[in-house]
């Protein structure tokens, strides 16, 4: 939801605050558990997440996990749908399961789009170009207003979600449509969903974000808690740590048997174990929650992205084509957008040769460190040359528009090949 910029035009230096103020935690922490760390890891353009330990644990260990996002198909794919649409795939090639949620609700309910565009759309600009980037059948891809347990568990998330809570978030107000507040709590859902009972249970699930959607993950965070049957927490006392489950509205007998399973002592809504260890007693509270129809949700982790900045500096806007490169962009198009870029480049070319040009405030360079260029060295290359002033901005914006022309010219042969394997992911063919 665009509306929704709870820290502005977030700042590269400003990043750090969030970690403070809105305790995100550093994804650095983590980097070197990774075996295989994305570009966007390695080049420190995600830098932050919640819960992300969880769904590393899984990977290393082989266990299930999940990575999921959703597009709302109301606009064009560019260079920002491209990053989460990797994030997810890089997920899936590690080993987890790749969900893609097409938010058709949310552009029906909020933009207005026909459920014919929402269609056109989801396909055309974000399945195919998903598809092109190497998402692999196995995937969930999905239309929210098509999936039976994404919309029973909006309604039930709606339980627990009130009206101040959402327009604190959102913006709501007295004339916001009902179906707009529907579409926020299908967009908790779709981040639930990989864990409900249809797709295989609770697990890790991991969605991938820029910085200015952390309030819907903490939403979601809340309302995964707010839904389950238990809490599980650590507790001491007297210097000695134990478990204790509290039974929120959940049924008597289901508290009874966590209490036999786990030998503990059970109080008229707790249950106080002492002999287990939080995680045996969090897997024991999972089994019987489930058996008695409860949910037994993880909270959600999620990774942080930075923005990229527009290509005329200042934001990416859907309405400003000039400010991003869509992937259905023609290559000579993307190029030219390339050739127009803001650079970090000095006034003149004395100045750029003395003092050496601000690879840090051009958007030609982001390009190369976001998506134009893999390997690490060659792209250090550029920074050195383009700090020492040996690289005149004329000649690197054409070496960038010629590597920009030739991925999208890449990128749309396989759109074509994507196009005859949708099959593949249980969609309609076109
Ligand atoms: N609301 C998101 C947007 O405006 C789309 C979306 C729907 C989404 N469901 C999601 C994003 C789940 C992340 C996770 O683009
Ligand atoms: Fe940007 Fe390249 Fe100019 Fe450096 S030389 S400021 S990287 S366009």
């Amino acid at each position: 939801m665009t509306t929704l910029d709870p820290w502005g035009a977030v700042k590269i230096d400003n990043y750090s605050k969030l970690f403070d103020e809105f305790g995100i935690s550093k994804f650095d922490e983590l980097l070197s558990k990774i075996k295989n760390p994305h570009r966007y890891m390695r080049r420190h353009i995600i830098f932050g997440h919640r819960s992300y330990d969880s769904v590393l644990e899984a990977m290393l260990s082989g266990k299930p996990f999940a990575a999921m996002s959703g597009f709302m198909p109301s606009g064009r794919a560019h260079l920002g749908h491209k990053m989460v649409m990797e994030e997810i795939i890089w997920h899936q090639q590690q080993g987890g399961e790749a969900f893609l949620a097409i938010a058709d609700m949310e552009a029906h309910a909020v933009r207005g789009k026909t459920w014919k565009e929402c269609r056109e759309y989801g396909i055309n600009e974000y399945i195919l170009s998903a598809i092109a980037f190497g998402l692999e059948p196995g995937a969930h891809i999905y239309f929210q207003s098509g999936l039976e347990s994404v919309k029973s568990l909006a309604f039930e998330l709606g339980i627990k979600a009130n009206f101040s809570e959402l327009s604190a978030i959102y913006g709501f107000n007295g004339e916001t449509n009902i179906a707009h507040m529907v579409s926020a709590l299908t967009q908790s859902a779709d981040i639930l969903n990989p864990q409900s009972k249809e797709f295989g249970g609770p697990k890790p699930v991991v969605i991938p974000v820029g910085a200015d959607q952390d309030p819907h993950i903490r939403l979601t965070r809340g309302l995964a808690y707010k839904v389950n049957m238990f809490v599980v927490e650590e507790r001491q006392d007297n210097g000695r740590s134990y478990i204790s489950v509290r039974g929120k509205a959940a049924p008597k007998e289901a508290l009874r048997e966590i209490a036999k399973c786990t030998g503990g002592k059970l109080h008229e809504e707790h249950v106080d174990i002492f002999k287990y260890s939080l995680e045996e007693v969090g897997s024991t509270v999972c089994e019987v929650e489930l058996k008695y129809g409860g949910y037994a949700f993880m909270p959600p982790a999620s990774t942080y992205h930075k923005f990229m900045t527009g290509l005329q500096g200042g934001k990416m806007s859907s309405s400003v084509p000039e400010s991003y490169i869509a992937l259905t962009d023609r290559p000579e198009e993307g190029a030219k957008k390339v050739m127009r870029a803001k650079t970090g480049g000095r006034v003149t070319v004395e100045e750029q040769k003395k003092f050496g040009g601000e690879p840090d405030k051009c958007t030609v360079y982001e390009l190369l460190l976001y998506h134009l260029v893999e390997d690490d060295s060659e792209l250090l290359e550029v920074y050195k040359d383009c700090v020492g002033g040996t690289r005149t901005c004329g000649n690197c914006k054409k070496y960038t528009a010629e590597l920009m022309s030739g991925f999208l010219k890449e990128h749309q042969e396989k759109r074509e090949m994507a196009k005859g394997r949708l099959g593949e992911f249980g969609l309609p063919k076109l």
